[in-house]
């Protein structure tokens, strides 16, 4: 069924595991994250980014994602990935989201909590989770491009006055990590991660999961990460599928499976490290 992610978070700090975000781009390739997650019993988040949100696709790919989801057995959230617009957040609300990012990391931190304080009185009644983000997280992810010279790592004296201020389900920390593709080994930053956890008991995300070395990510859940965001591998290697299912002459489904046997091992390798596979 679908659940609010604040559901899986909280099982996931009372039965210590990492529950693991994986984002789509359509229909098929979802296939692939809930059947691997149905095959291991792992509680999942389903992500819509922005790119898969765009040309006014936020209704009907809820509609599917729903359909899909709330006949899965397993626990299942549907999550509104780095939105940086309330407008838009409203409007994931009444396609039936059940967790919401909002990205205010772009603002200025009386506006970044100005802003997630309006996102959470919207979805709060409603019972949808919320997730802020603090610090700036480098990369590109669909439209979002952020440089490094517009990234910064998150500082702990904006953590206190953030959480002092706004309360949210989640928090995403820019800890070293980066959204898209590495040019350089990712090199997370454990001793800031060691300070935030200490300054707040928000369930942290860590994003940009794509490409980072597992030992990494297993000292960061070990640490107490507690949701990991993953993109840009899954979708490389569901096209990396199909192309080859292209070359080899085979109609667009045959094609369509190899995409998804692929995703299937990535997202098999991450319930794995997070520690989720068998929580469900
Ligand atoms: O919010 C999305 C994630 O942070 C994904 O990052 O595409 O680098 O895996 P990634
Ligand atoms: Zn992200």
């Amino acid at each position: 069924p679908l659940v609010p992610m604040k559901e899986l978070l909280s099982d996931a700090v009372a039965r210590d595991y990492t529950v693991v975000q994986f984002n789509t781009d359509c229909i098929e390739i979802t296939q692939a994250f809930l059947r691997t997650a149905e095959a291991n019993r792992a509680p999942i988040i389903i992500g819509v980014g922005q790119g898969a949100a765009k040309d006014g696709k936020i209704e009907p790919i809820a509609a599917m994602l729903r359909d899909y989801c709330s006949r899965s057995k397993l626990p299942v959230s549907l999550h509104l990935d780095h939105s940086e617009d309330p407008a838009q957040v409203m409007q994931a609300l009444r396609a039936g989201f059940t967790s919401i990012m909002i990205d205010g990391s772009a603002r200025q931190l009386p506006e970044n909590i100005a802003v997630t304080s309006e996102v959470v009185e919207m979805c709060r009644p409603l019972g949808v989770s919320v997730e802020a983000e603090l610090g700036r997280i480098p990369g590109v992810e669909d439209d979002l491009v952020v440089s490094e010279d517009q990234a910064n790592k998150v500082e702990l004296s904006v953590v206190e006055e953030f959480v002092g201020k706004v309360t949210t389900d989640a928090l995403a920390v820019a800890v070293g990590t980066a959204h898209g593709i590495y040019k350089s080994e990712p090199k997370i930053d454990f001793e800031l991660l060691d300070q935030v956890l200490k300054a707040t008991s928000t369930p942290l995300v860590l994003h940009g999961g794509s490409g980072v070395p597992d030992a990494s990510l297993r000292k960061a859940f070990d640490m107490g990460i507690k949701k990991l965001n993953v993109g840009t591998e899954l979708r490389l290697g569901f096209l990396k599928g199909v192309h080859a299912g292209v070359e080899a002459g085979d109609n667009i489904y045959a094609c369509f499976e190899r995409g998804r046997q692929i995703v299937d091992k990535l997202v098999f390798d991450k319930l794995k490290i997070s520690r989720s596979e068998g929580k469900a």
